[in-house]
């Protein structure tokens, strides 16, 4: 949610702020905008849209200046336009602030300084921010921020700047992320790693309530009790080429086919002579056998890999578990305590609601267990411990490769569960473990029959769009699982709707006949994972029922099943053998790609879908 980004050095700064904003566009795409100061004065530009417009009116009118700010906005509150956009001014348009976040008081506060003689011209919760700077102002600027972060209420990282104070950034940060990069006669502020990695790897990530104050040559961070601290500079290990398109027309295309690597990559990293290890885990392994059941808590798409993870424990680790999204978690009274362990499921690591559920957690004591993609996000450091994902950098909004390794760290957990508890024999585990190293081979040979753009997914979908206009725009998707592959079905209906707008639902199949059945008619496309799995003949009555009332079925199966061919469904997806435990891993492809090929149809901005951001920082 918001992107900001602060260059301070010798570079062109609008330059630099644009490739930043760039490389974050996928935190929110609504409007944009930079201040750069020159010669003393602050010259802002803003425009409503994507950055494209922003860069367009740059490159005809530039900004001189080796120092700025920038934001690219996914708006909260106020419409998404010019006035609304970052950076914001304060009333003498001396001092400028971009924000990420939620500023919850901001209208007591705009009450305040509007009795005050402020004068405000946008919507803005942002806004407060800078008055209150400009009324705090003393000639520091670091020390008027600190003064206004002190009665703000809700999430924020900021960067300020002041036409007085010429050699310096502030930054602060609450809740939204926000890190520095160093470089050599020049320093740089963002919310994420890519926006910086052309310039520098050396990074610093801000702790909750620390202020920094860049100047060309030095960075200085205070945190929250007002101290200087020495911060820990982190080394990337990641390329930027791991944030660019490299070729393929969409981020999310070439995340989907990024899969088997990474599934490759955790199981070099986490299966060592067959045995399982999670070096950064911290966990306790006498806490580990102790405890009586397990809580996931997570949103989304990692909400879904949650799902699937609650079936591998509970088969193989035998541990009760049970599955919550972050939002409902952290408002109930989950019945969680030191027996407990919590694991939060979070591609971002910053997801407000899972960072909330997780807070939540330890104040009831429970043990805390992060599986993470993003390094040294919120999550991954708040948690007792933390289990990276190593997914590299995910740019397009709809999950697909984090999905993918949140599942592979799940079936490692449970395999590592099964392992210290004793409820699996040795030679299962070991069989297990086999079988999954299979997979990224599997799962490669599968992606290479997708290749190219004229494949039989990609056609399938020209035929929906086909009978949808046939149809005046009635059908949509349902999408029935069952077992392990539910979740999954709820996952193919997430990727088709977040990026294609059709209405998509998933169902466990069973269940379709408690209500469900009733939308059956020609209109609804229904995607049934009918694999190899012990409930496969149920599958296939499913299928029966929805074809006799005269639904359209799109059929993923097992190679070679050849008792499909009797149950005339109108397509089929052949999909390579692999035990049931490990199926979601291999079905997830064709309805990522199905929902993939069907935004494609409709002529969609797949990696920036509508109303969308990459990383909810607010609630
Ligand atoms: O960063 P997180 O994994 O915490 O994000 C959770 C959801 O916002 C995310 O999975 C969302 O549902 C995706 N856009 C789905 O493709």
């Amino acid at each position: 949610m918001c992107g900001i980004v602060g260059y301070i050095g010798e570079r062109t700064a609008q330059e630099v702020l644009l490739k930043g904003l760039s490389r974050l566009e996928y935190r929110g795409y609504d409007s944009a905008g930079v201040a750069i100061l020159k010669d003393g004065r602050i010259n802002a530009v803003k425009r409503q849209g994507k950055l494209s417009v922003l860069a367009r009116e740059l490159a005809s009118n530039p900004l001189s200046g080796t120092m700025g700010i920038g934001h690219t906005r996914w708006a909260t509150h106020g419409v998404p336009n010019d006035t609304n956009a970052h950076p914001h001014l304060d009333c003498s348009g001396k001092i400028a602030v971009v924000h990420n976040g939620i500023i919850e008081n901001y209208l007591e506060l705009k009450k305040y300084l509007k009795k005050k003689g402020h004068r405000f011209i946008s919507d803005t919760d942002t806004e407060t921010i800078s008055h209150l700077i400009e009324d705090n102002y003393k000639g520091d600027l670091e020390a008027a921020v600190r003064k206004t972060t002190a009665i703000l209420k809700g999430s924020y990282a900021i960067a300020a700047i002041h036409e007085k104070d010429s050699g310096r950034i502030v930054g602060a940060r609450c809740d939204s992320p926000l890190i520095v990069g160093i470089g050599k006669g020049e320093n740089f502020l963002a919310s994420d790693v890519p926006a910086i990695l052309d310039y520098t790897k050396e990074v610093i990530y801000l702790e909750n309530h620390d202020i920094v104050t860049m100047t060309r040559s030095g960075v200085k961070i205070t945190n929250g009790a007002g101290r200087v601290v020495k911060p820990k500079v982190s080394k990337v290990k990641w390329d930027i080429s791991q944030a660019e398109k490299c070729g393929y027309r969409h981020f999310m295309l070439k995340e989907i086919f990024e899969q088997a690597d990474v599934l490759q990559r955790i199981l070099d990293e986490r299966i060592r002579r067959g045995r399982i290890v999670f070096d950064e885990l911290k966990l306790k392994e006498s806490d580990l056998r102790c405890i009586k059941r397990i809580a996931i808590v997570a949103c989304g798409t990692a909400y879904h890999a949650g799902l699937t993870g609650k079936y591998m424990i509970e088969e193989y680790a035998r541990i009760p578990c049970w599955v919550d999204t972050s939002s409902e978690f952290r408002y109930r009274d989950p019945l969680v305590g030191e027996d407990t362990l919590v694991i939060i499921v979070s591609q971002s690591g910053e997801t407000a609601d899972s960072l909330a559920a997780l807070r939540e957690a330890k104040r009831r004591k429970a043990k805390t267990l992060g599986i993470c993609n993003v390094l040294g996000s919120s999550i991954a450091r708040e948690a007792n411990g933390v289990i990276y994902t190593h997914a590299g950098p995910e740019i397009a909004v709809a999950s697909t490769k984090a999905y993918t390794a949140q599942l592979a760290v799940f079936y490692l957990l449970t395999m590592y569960l099964a392992s210290l508890r004793n409820t699996v024999k040795r030679s299962r585990l070991d069989s297990l473990v086999s079988q999954f190293k299979k997979l990224p081979s599997l799962m490669e040979d599968l992606l290479a029959e997708y290749k190219s753009d004229y494949n039989k997914i990609a056609a399938y979908a020209q035929e929906f769009k086909r009978y949808y206009h046939e149809k005046h725009n009635k059908s949509y998707f349902l999408y029935l699982g069952r077992n392990i592959n539910y979740p999954n079905a709820l996952e193919g209906a997430l990727k088709l709707k977040e990026i294609s707008y059709i209405s998509a639902e998933g169902y466990p199949a069973g269940e379709m006949k408690h209500g469900p059945i009733a939308l059956i008619d020609e209109n609804p496309w229904v995607v049934c994972i009918a694999t190899r799995s012990k409930t496969y003949d149920k599958m296939l009555s499913n299928i029966q029922e929805i074809k006799a009332r005269g639904g359209i079925v799109i059929a993923l199966v097992t190679e070679g099943d050849e008792e499909i061919l009797h149950h005339s469904v109108n397509y089929l997806v052949e999909l390579p053998a692999v035990e049931e435990f490990f199926s979601p891993l291999i079905v997830v492809i064709p309805l990522q790609l199905l929902a993939y090929y069907v935004a494609l149809e409709f002529g969609y901005d797949i990696d920036q879908p509508r109303n969308l951001a990459k990383s909810v920082t607010v609630e």
